[in-house]
């Protein structure tokens, strides 16, 4: 096991009406940003329950964070925090409500031209040069809610770029199951989906001598599957919200990678998918995925293994053998999940995409990827071509 340091200050308040706790969390002298998406928080009662929770604060709204959120938009509110002098934030919403928070908490105070916080990956490890901000979770997927990165796009150029750093994590998350009932289908699976290839990112590599790691991801990965087809279809069901959410959070707050190297390759290229042609983020990782894998077998098939006889009870007479039936096992768990495993499947034109990925990496300098920096731009170039 390699050596870490695990740090995560966020304070996770979980269940059913913990809603009510804000006032107490947000700090006293708070003058507050309450930051939303498209307006599903006023559908389904959320914003009306913050609201009633901040009763005596001054605040004052910023709607209109898109999913996939966009620096353009997020710079407004900058703006806003800087000449009203907000001290506090409130992200209320899903991943990209709270990633695009913890860009605008960085870039109030950042001296540079902000656009290179994305495009040099600006690291912010002083608390006291960052707005503070807490969130009300709506929606399980990213586990932005206990983590301390970011993924905001820059529609000029049409990136999709990361930030983060230690002072990045919310101060507390609101995590009520309950909210996930108005979540649309679509947006159900798309959690589960994520959750479930945050969890491969970290696991799905080389033995790594991390026993409870991995049986801690494969806990998360095997509630996943238990619950995740059955979330979708009963949202009420408050066994199966609670235990969705918690999976999605412990999925990526940080735990699950300490003490191992961990891959992001399907992120790095799922990112681009969703930056060119939309496609919601889970999806592009059900696209990309499994064809990373059959690339990458060799150097992967050992964990392939174990991921398919522990997780989905695969036989097989070898490593190869087994490997091959996890694979096949993913790729019809992502079906039952509702996902395409094609890219023709979730656009037109798509006949570029390799050339043009390969193209942004190599300018970027992203020659090197995965859990031994062996997915080299050839394998990326390979895995594309394959998840037409
Ligand atoms: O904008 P509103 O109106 O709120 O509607 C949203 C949005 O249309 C809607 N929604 C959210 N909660 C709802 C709801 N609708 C009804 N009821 C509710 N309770 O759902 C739509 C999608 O929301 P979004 O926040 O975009 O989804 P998600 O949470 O999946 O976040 C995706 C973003 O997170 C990034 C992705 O790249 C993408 O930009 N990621 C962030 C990560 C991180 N910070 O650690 C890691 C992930 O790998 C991921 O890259
Ligand atoms: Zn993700």
């Amino acid at each position: 096991m390699l050596n870490f340091e695990l740090y995560n200050p966020t304070n996770y308040v979980f269940g059913q009406n913990q809603i009510e706790k804000l006032a107490s969390l947000v700090p006293a002298n708070a003058k507050i940003m309450l930051a939303y998406g498209g307006g599903s928080i006023f559908k389904n009662g959320v914003h009306a329950q913050v609201t009633e929770n901040l009763k005596g604060f001054e605040v004052i709204e910023f709607g209109g964070i898109e999913p996939n959120p966009r620096f353009e938009t997020l710079m407004k509110a900058v703006e806003i925090i800087r000449t009203e002098k907000i001290n506090f934030i409130l992200a209320v919403g899903g991943g990209s409500v709270i990633d695009g928070v913890k860009f605008i908490s960085g870039a109030v105070n950042y001296e540079g031209d902000a656009v290179d916080i994305l495009k040099k990956r600006i690291l912010f490890k002083d608390v006291s040069k960052v707005i503070p901000f807490g969130t009300v979770l709506t929606l399980p997927a990213t586990g932005s809610e206990m983590n301390s990165g970011a993924v905001i796009t820059i529609d000029a150029t049409h990136e999709k770029l990361t930030l983060g750093g230690s002072a990045l994590f919310p101060q507390f998350s609101i995590c009520d199951p309950t909210v996930i009932q108005s979540l649309p289908k679509r947006q159900i699976q798309n959690g589960v989906v994520d959750a479930f290839t945050h969890v491969l990112e970290q696991y799905l590599t080389f033995p790594q001598d991390a026993l409870l790691q991995d049986r801690i991801s494969e806990g998360i990965l095997q509630t996943l599957v238990e619950i995740g087809p059955k979330v979708v279809e009963n949202p009420t069901d408050y066994k199966l919200a609670s235990n969705f959410m918690w999976c999605a959070t412990m999925a990526l707050n940080g735990l699950i990678q300490k003490g191992v190297a961990s891959d992001w390759a399907t992120h790095m290229i799922g990112h681009e998918l969703t930056a060119l042609y939309e496609i919601d983020h889970a999806r592009t990782l059900a696209i990309i995925g499994p064809n990373l894998y059959r690339v990458m077998f060799e150097t992967k098939k050992e964990k392939l293994a174990q991921f398919g006889e522990r997780v989905f009870q695969v036989s097989g007479n070898t490593i190869e053998e087994k490997a091959q039936n996890a694979i096949s096992k993913l790729v019809a768990f992502l079906e039952e999940m509702g996902m395409e495993t094609k890219l023709s499947q979730a656009t037109t034109n798509y006949e570029d995409t390799a050339n043009f990925i390969v193209n942004r990496f190599e300018e970027r300098g992203w020659k090197a990827m995965g859990e031994k920096q062996n997915i080299t731009l050839e394998k990326v170039r390979e895995i594309v071509e394959l998840s037409y």
